[in-house]
């Protein structure tokens, strides 16, 4: 007989961040695990899946001073895969969290494809617009030693690219990434919840755009 698969809680999940870590600490997590629930109520995920997957998602190689050995979304599939198969999971389910696991980057070369993979997609989205948006943004740029505005390039605009010298500023990413969030969201549910937010953070990085460049 299988043994009983025992659940895996966020008291268990908060060893593995450290709370000092404004980007990837464990109230990313609780955001993440939210939402989560909620886009997996509203569209029909499997939630023991769905929720063990948010509380792994990050939990190995995304945090300031772990190196690089590997992306954070591939070394915390494979921590998630150990987590899970000493708690008794079965292991189709355990793939099943993997797989949303290393989906869940917005620069995977995997995909999204399960409902749950597509929710955690989303969840972990949703926490980089809205006021939340601006805080993380800001605090990255300044964790890699970058400014929150810097005039961005002609190539950047056109291609992305920045050119020699040129910062990566936290106005950089939200023209290569931030801007298009919720354009990029899989389901029903978080393209809702992404309204407000998108229009939020779309507005800060305007404002500060417009007063970096000493406009009245
Ligand atoms: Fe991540
Ligand atoms: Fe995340």
């Amino acid at each position: 007989m299988l043994r009983p698969i025992s659940k895996l809680t966020p008291s268990q999940a908060r060893e593995w961040y450290p709370s000092a870590d404004a980007v990837h600490g464990f109230d990313h997590v609780e955001r993440v695990y939210a939402v989560c629930e909620e886009i997996g109520q509203r569209e029909g995920a499997d939630l023991e899946i769905l929720l063990a997957a948010a509380l792994l998602h990050d939990a190995q190689g995304s945090h300031p001073g772990e190196g690089n050995r590997k992306a954070h979304h591939i070394q915390s599939a494979e921590f998630a895969g150990t987590v899970l198969q000493e708690l008794g999971w079965h292991t189709e389910k355990i793939q099943a969290v993997q797989h949303c696991i290393r989906a869940h980057r917005f620069r995977s070369s995997e995909q999204p494809s399960s409902l749950e993979a597509q929710a955690l997609f989303d969840a972990d989205k949703l926490d980089v617009i809205g006021a939340v948006g601006v805080v993380r943004a800001l605090a990255y740029a300044f964790q890699a030693g970058q400014p929150a505005f810097a005039e961005p390039s002609r190539t950047f605009i056109e291609t992305g690219n920045r050119e020699p010298g040129e910062p990566h500023s936290a106005y950089h990413e939200y023209l290569f990434k931030l801007k298009g969030i919720s354009a990029s969201l899989l389901t029903k549910t978080a393209r809702e919840i992404a309204v407000p937010r998108q229009q939020f953070l779309d507005a800060f990085f305007e404002e500060l755009a417009f007063e970096m460049r000493g406009k009245k």
